[in-house]
């Protein structure tokens, strides 16, 4: 484990598909961290499915949720945070994030992200008549987020999950 997490957490943030759970359950085995995944602690909060959230509250009510869920998790340590996709588009989440500890941003093409999720029915956000077009209009609107929430940066396209915690490892 590097000296910049210990005694820490580490949070990572990133397009949908981007691997921030299962990467996210990867390192946390290796440094025998806890793992937590902000979009479950909201969906075991109502009891509902993150569509279900989506249809019944609004987009603004779980944006809403994604920050109360900062605030419940500030001061945690030795925890690795996957967060959902949208995390960075709340201007006040950027302090809570970083105050957690060093922000991991796991980024991948256009074309992988679209292998990964253009088809997937558990997204709100790309439920929509066209995925795709969702798909690089978000990417687009969110990249320079990530990059400001970021402090480092790691490609995903093409690599395994294990692939891609040996990079953050090192
Ligand atoms: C969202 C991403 C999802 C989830 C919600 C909204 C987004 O998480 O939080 O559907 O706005 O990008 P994943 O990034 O884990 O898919």
């Amino acid at each position: 484990m590097s000296i910049v997490i210990a005694g820490r957490s580490l949070v990572l943030v990133g397009f949908m598909g981007s691997g921030k759970s299962s990467v996210g359950r990867e390192l946390a085995k290796r440094w025998n961290f806890r793992f937590v995944d902000t979009d479950t602690m909201i969906r075991h909060k109502y009891d509902l499915s993150i569509p279900d959230i989506f249809a019944k509250h609004g987009e603004d009510f779980f944006r809403e949720q994604e920050y109360q869920v900062l605030v419940r998790l500030r001061g945690i340590s030795s925890t690795v945070i996957a967060t959902g996709g949208g995390i960075v588009t709340q201007p006040r989440n950027l302090p809570l994030l970083r105050a957690l500890g060093p922000v991991v941003w796991l980024c991948a093409d256009q074309t992988t992200i679209l292998d990964r999720v253009g088809k997937s029915t558990h997204r709100p956000m790309l439920n929509q008549a066209n995925p795709e077009e969702s798909v690089t209009r978000l990417l687009k609107e969110r990249a320079p987020l990530y990059h400001q929430a970021a402090d480092l940066r790691i490609e995903t396209s093409g690599l395994t999950h294990r692939e891609v915690a040996d990079r953050v490892v090192s």
